[in-house]
C-alpha cells in the first residue's frame, strides 16, 4: 500500500474526484443476501476511501450517493438508505475530524426528511473549519434538475435588472450551480461495470477523465483508489491542443 502511495505524483493529483458508487445490490446477491446488506459494506468503502483521498492530498472528493431517480427503488430499500445516511452522518464525527474532512452537499437536501436534514447541518457545521479536504455528498442530485435550477435562477437575475442577458458566460452558468466555488472534476469513477453518467454532473464533467472498473463498490479499496489515480496520471490531457503542444508547455 506505502509502495503504491509512494508512485502518485504529488504534483500532478486530480483536484476534485467524483465518484458513482454502484454495485451494491450486485454484490449482496452474490451472497444470496438482501440489497440493503451490499449497502451497509458499501458505507465501508465510503469511510476508506475517504481516508485515502484525504492522505493522498484530493483536495474535493464528491460522491453521488443517492439520485433523484433512485426515490423509483422499492420503499423499503429507500427508508433503509435514510437511515444508514443518519447513522453515517452520526457516527463518522471521528473520521472527518481525524483526516480534516469539510461535509458539504449537493442536491435538494430541501426534499430528505427533518432528520437527515439535522444530521447534516449538524455534521456540516462541526467540519466546516475543517481545510484538508472537502467531501461532497450528492443527495437527491441530479444534474438535469441542477441544471434547471440555474438557469431559473439566472432568468430571475435577468428579470430584476441584476445582469443582461449579453452578459452572460460560462461563469454565470457555474456559479449559479450547486459546485459553484468547487473546481471541475478532474477524474470521475464508476465502479460495478456500468459505463455510463446516470444524470451525474453533466457540466462539471466536460472535460473530465472517465475510469470505469468492474469492481463492486463495497470491494473498492484504497489500492483501487490508488490505482485509478495512477491510472489519471498517466493520462494526457490535452484541451484540444495538440499532443506535441503539451510537451512543449512541460
Ligand atoms: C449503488 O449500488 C448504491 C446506490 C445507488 C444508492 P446499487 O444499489 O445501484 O447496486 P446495483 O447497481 O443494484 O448492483
Ligand atoms: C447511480 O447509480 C446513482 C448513485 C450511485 C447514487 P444507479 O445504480 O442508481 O444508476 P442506474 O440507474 O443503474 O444508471
Ligand atoms: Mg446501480
Amino acid at each position: 500500500m506505502e509502495d503504491l502511495i509512494n508512485k502518485i505524483d504529488k504534483n500532478k493529483l486530480p483536484s476534485h474526484v467524483a465518484i458513482i458508487m454502484d454495485g451494491n445490490g450486485r454484490w449482496a446477491k452474490q451472497r444470496n443476501k438482501e440489497r440493503v446488506y451490499g449497502h451497509q459494506h458499501g458505507a465501508q468503502s465510503v469511510r476508506n476511501i475517504c481516508e485515502i483521498a484525504a492522505e493522498i492530498g484530493v483536495k474535493y472528493l464528491t460522491l453521488y450517493t443517492f439520485s433523484k431517480e433512485n426515490w423509483a427503488r422499492p420503499k423499503q430499500e429507500v427508508d433503509a438508505l435514510m437511515q444508514m445516511l443518519i447513522y453515517y452522518l452520526n457516527h463518522e464525527e471521528k473520521t472527518f475530524m481525524d483526516n480534516q474532512i469539510r461535509l458539504t452537499t449537493i442536491g435538494d437536501t430541501s426534499e430528505l426528511s427533518i432528520e437527515t436534514q439535522e444530521a447534516l447541518t449538524t455534521m456540516m457545521d462541526k467540519t466546516k473549519n475543517n481545510k484538508k479536504m472537502t467531501l461532497v455528498l450528492a443527495l437527491n442530485y441530479s444534474s438535469k434538475w441542477e441544471l434547471v435550477q440555474m438557469v431559473k435562477r439566472i432568468s430571475e437575475d435577468i428579470l430584476a435588472n441584476k445582469i443582461k442577458v449579453l452578459d452572460i458566460d460560462e461563469d454565470t452558468l457555474a456559479n449559479n450551480l450547486c459546485t459553484k466555488d468547487m473546481p471541475d472534476v478532474d477524474l470521475l469513477i464508476r465502479t460495478s461495470g456500468e459505463e455510463r453518467i446516470s444524470n451525474f454532473m453533466l457540466w462539471q464533467i466536460a472535460y473530465s477523465e472517465l475510469y470505469f472498473t468492474d469492481i463492486l463498490w463495497p470491494d473498492f479499496s484504497k489500492k483501487d483508489f490508488c490505482e485509478a489515480i495512477l491510472d489519471y496520471q498517466k493520462r494526457e490531457r490535452r484541451y484540444g491542443k495538440t499532443s506535441e503542444q503539451i510537451s512543449e508547455e512541460k
